[in-house]
């Protein structure tokens, strides 16, 4: 992994910057205290002058002793304001220079000497300041000094430039810290993790591929435990796939042989009705009829494992029209009369494979007609970019055994001679199509199912 597009890179530079940053914020008020401190000693330094001053006889100095004394203190002239007891005293250079600022050191506020700090550092002249102090120890308790800014200023960058130095090394250093524990606690699982997925997307079925997850009890090592998990999931329900594919295809082909013999049956049988033999007359329709259901069985179950994976044929072509063609394949099985109410609007429009949704609607028919509804009602409305198609019956709802296992293939039989397949069917067909079916009512006046279908492209399709 590259250091700076990787995570821990990445976290290595942003822990740099964010150390900077805070440094900045910490620097202003640093560099303020550093420059109040050092006007200070040259305060404290201006009143040791004073008060050995005052001892002296005669308080008063030569002039080469006046300049040391001003030399270590590092000012221009020192001055005690008269009070009402003394006058003025103080030492001076022979010729001090004219005071370009004057600072008040008595009571200094955080914002003014930030503001002053930076002043003087911005500053490139070279000014000559007045800085008015308090001086307990003196009658006064105040002295003056008049002193050059240009070694203050010296200091402070030489100050900053530490403060910079310092700085840098701290950001290097926690963001080293960062960047190992990073690596060590994060981006070294999350490779492991990583190699897992690669593991299982190279071969899902192999089992022995897969290295334990991590005994960690924080979120990485839930995730390296849950894609575990996942991956174990994944791989049991494809191994159960391929069984029931290998298993589908068997009950395909034995399916398909046993239809081939039922309709050789079916076709002798049909010469039992002319036996002469009035047992062999009697029986013969229930025969017949037992077959037929044997032959109907198989070919649901060979189209159920055909419609697999249908391919679609999608084409565009008027719902009304598809719906007008269910009433001659649909009728009662006592041979009432069985209605089918198409109120679609002739100009809803369907892109759709037309056989696989004629399919689905005869499904719907059948069902309504074999539980005993005599009218199927069927409605079309737009929906958003859907199309919402609703088929609607008046019969006695579904049996609480089709109602658990709704939609479920053979396991949703809830009439006897059902397979259990037609809705299942149903569903596979809608989803195929980008689509679904629901179950929206379902009592004693009857059932609705809802088919949900993305609308043609530029439907004009209207409620109908
Ligand atoms: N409109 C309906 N009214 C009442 N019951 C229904 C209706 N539609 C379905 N059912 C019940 O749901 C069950 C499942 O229907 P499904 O179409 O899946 O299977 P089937 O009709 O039994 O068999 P197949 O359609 O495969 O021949 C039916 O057996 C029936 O009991
Ligand atoms: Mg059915």
């Amino acid at each position: 992994m590259r250091p700076v597009t990787g995570l821990s890179g990445r976290l290595l530079l942003m822990t740099v910057a964010f150390v900077m940053l805070v440094e900045v914020f910490v620097y202003a008020p640093s560099v303020a205290r550093f420059r109040l401190d050092w006007l200070e000693a040259r305060v404290s330094a201006a009143q040791l002058t004073v008060i050995a001053l005052e001892a002296t006889p005669d308080q008063s100095v030569t002039t080469e002793l006046a300049n040391r004394l001003l030399d270590q203190v590092g000012a221009h002239a020192i001055v005690v304001p008269p009070t009402a007891t003394a006058v003025r005293r103080g030492i001076f250079r022979d010729m001090p220079p004219a005071m370009d600022l004057s600072l008040d050191l008595r009571s200094p506020g955080f914002f003014p000497l930030i503001a002053d700090a930076f002043g003087t550092l911005l500053h490139s002249g070279d000014r000559v300041l007045w800085v008015q102090a308090e001086a307990p120890e003196l009658a006064g308790g105040r002295i003056d000094l008049l002193l050059d800014e240009a070694p203050l200023r010296r200091a402070m960058i030489a100050f900053s430039w530490r403060i910079l130095g310092l700085s840098l090394l701290i950001s290097f250093l926690t963001a080293a810290l960062v960047f190992v524990t990073l690596r060590w606690m994060i981006v070294r699982p999350l490779r492991d993790i990583t190699r897992s997925i690669l593991l299982f997307r190279e071969n899902p079925e192999d089992a022995t591929r897969i290295d334990a997850p991590a005994q960690r009890s924080d979120e990485i090592g839930i995730v390296h435990r849950e894609l575990a998990a996942m991956e174990e999931t994944v791989r049991q329900s494809l191994r159960q796939r391929a069984r029931l594919a290998a298993l589908g295809e068997a009950v395909t082909r034995i399916n398909h042989d046993l239809r081939n013999i039922l309709t050789t049956v079916s076709l002798l049988s049909d010469r039992l009705g002319a036996s002469d033999d009035p047992e062999v007359r009697r029986v013969s329709p229930t025969l017949m009829a037992a077959i037929d259901r044997a032959v109907q069985l198989c070919q649901r179950t060979l189209d159920f494992a055909r419609d697999g994976g249908p391919l679609l044929k999608r084409t565009r072509f008027p719902l009304a029209d598809l719906v007008a063609e269910l009433t001659p394949v649909l009728s009662a099985p006592d041979g009432r009369p069985f209605l089918v109410d198409n109120r679609v609007a002739p100009g809803v429009d369907l892109e759709a494979d037309r056989d696989l949704v004629f399919r689905v609607l005869s499904n719907l028919g059948h069902n309504a007609a074999a539980a005993g509804a005599t009218r199927l009602t069927v409605t079309a409305a737009a929906e958003g970019p859907d199309l919402a198609i609703e088929v609607g019956d008046d019969g006695p709802g579904l049996p609480p055994k089709a109602m658990a296992n709704l939609f479920q293939p053979f396991a949703g039989a809830g009439r006897s001679g059902g397979t259990g397949l037609g809705l299942a069917i149903a569903r596979e067909l809608m989803r195929a199509h980008g689509g679904d079916i629901v179950l929206t009512q379902s009592d004693a006046a009857g059932t609705i199912f809802r088919l949900r279908l993305p609308a043609a492209a530029d439907a004009g399709n209207r409620a109908a």
